[in-house]
């Protein structure tokens, strides 16, 4: 049998413990060799279910790349940490999959993705929602052509009530944004995906705090954390004439919770939770839900790391390059400018 890939983690908090480390457990070959963290305790959990031995713990990542051999790095630090360890695991020459999203400004993907053509090794977004059993159904009904050509969609993440309890997502700091970055980054990715990546053109967008320093609904510390924002709206122009409604919040007074993607296209209707197809059969308007079984994301997320290992050892490209996620980072950067600006922007 081939060596196994040798895997190192930098950052293994809660997605890191929660879906990447189980994530490389469940692929055989490979192994989980060394990991890194600024926070001692998520070192030690982190490490101790991971089944790292004390000496290939790190407090430092730059430490950690040049003492220990590794072929992947898997970055799960929060977002305005992506860059830093992903250029430093390129220069190791390591391949990289990076949690989403990609980082937070459009300049800082470029670098990103450069960094892995130099060094020639694959980049991977973990986009994990592309990986879930009812996108899988979807983009199938897309590549047999029973959509057609994909001409508007509606993306909806909205909690009513759900603002991240802890620094990571809350901080502007370490996140830079409030649910678009969390969440809407997943409904893009989704869409963009199922879409065929159409280039886009422009964005106009509001983004709104509203009610989330409410004492009521602070989760939160506020003398240490202040809310970024909690609601992003926003319309996305295409090249090809596409268009796409985002809508996203961690907080509104509304009594669904809503999470889901729509498509319209030529032929036929499409949506997830459950994947459903709507079109005309027999002159009729009918539609076709598929039952899909419970997953709460965790399946997916195996599925991303385990098709990210076989993209190294087969020589295949990255199931989610970095230029696909580059596309969404230009709407987030898009979405932010529109808002500060009041008006709609080029992105
Ligand atoms: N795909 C998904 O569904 C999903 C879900 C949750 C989080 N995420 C993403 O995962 C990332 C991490 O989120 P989380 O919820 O695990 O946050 P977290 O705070 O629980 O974990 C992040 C860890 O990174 C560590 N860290 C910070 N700076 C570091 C540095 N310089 N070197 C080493 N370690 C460092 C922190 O100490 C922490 O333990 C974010 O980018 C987030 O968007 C994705």
């Amino acid at each position: 049998m081939a060596k196994k890939l040798r895997v190192g983690i930098v950052g293994v908090g809660g997605i890191a413990q929660g879906c990447h480390i189980p994530g490389w457990q469940n692929v055989e070959d490979a192994e989980i060799v060394a990991a890194a963290d600024i926070r001692k305790q998520a070192l030690a959990a982190g490490g101790e279910l991971a089944g790292i031995p004390k000496d290939r713990l790190y407090t430092d990542y730059n430490k950690m790349l040049r003492e220990v051999e590794m072929d992947i790095v898997d970055v799960c630090t929060p977002n305005c940490v992506h860059k830093a360890p992903t250029m430093a695991a390129f220069k190791r020459g390591c391949h990289v999959i990076v949690e989403k999203p990609i980082t937070t400004s459009v300049a800082n993907a470029k670098q990103m993705i450069a960094a892995g053509k130099q060094a020639r090794k694959l980049l991977m977004v973990a986009q994990s929602m592309r990986f879930g059993e009812d996108a899988l159904i979807m983009k199938r009904w897309v590549d047999e052509g029973l959509v057609g050509d994909i001409y508007w969609g509606r993306a909806s993440y909205l909690r009513p009530r759900g603002v991240p309890a802890w620094g990571t997502f809350i901080s502007k700091e370490l996140s830079a944004g409030g649910p678009a970055y969390d969440l809407a980054v997943h409904i893009l990715d989704l869409c963009m995906w199922l879409m065929g990546h159409p280039e886009p053109v422009s964005v106009s967008a509001n983004i709104y705090l509203e009610i989330s320093n409410k004492p009521s609904l602070m989760t939160h510390n506020p003398k240490k954390f202040t809310v970024p924002d909690e609601l992003a709206v926003g319309f996305i122009r295409f090249a090809n004439g596409a268009s796409l409604t985002l809508e996203t919040s961690w907080a509104i007074n509304s009594t669904q919770p809503n999470n889901g993607v729509f498509l319209a296209g030529t032929k036929g209707g499409i949506q997830n939770n459950p994947p459903t197809l709507v079109r005309e059969e027999a002159g009729m308007l009918t539609d076709t839900t598929v039952q899909v079984s419970p997953d709460r994301g965790i399946a997916s997320h195996h599925e991303e790391i385990r098709q990210f290992a076989e993209a190294i050892r087969k020589g295949k490209p990255s199931p989610v390059p970095g230029e696909q996620a580059l596309i969404t980072q230009r709407i987030l950067d898009g979405i932010y400018k529109s808002s500060e600006r009041g008006k709609e922007v080029k992105v």
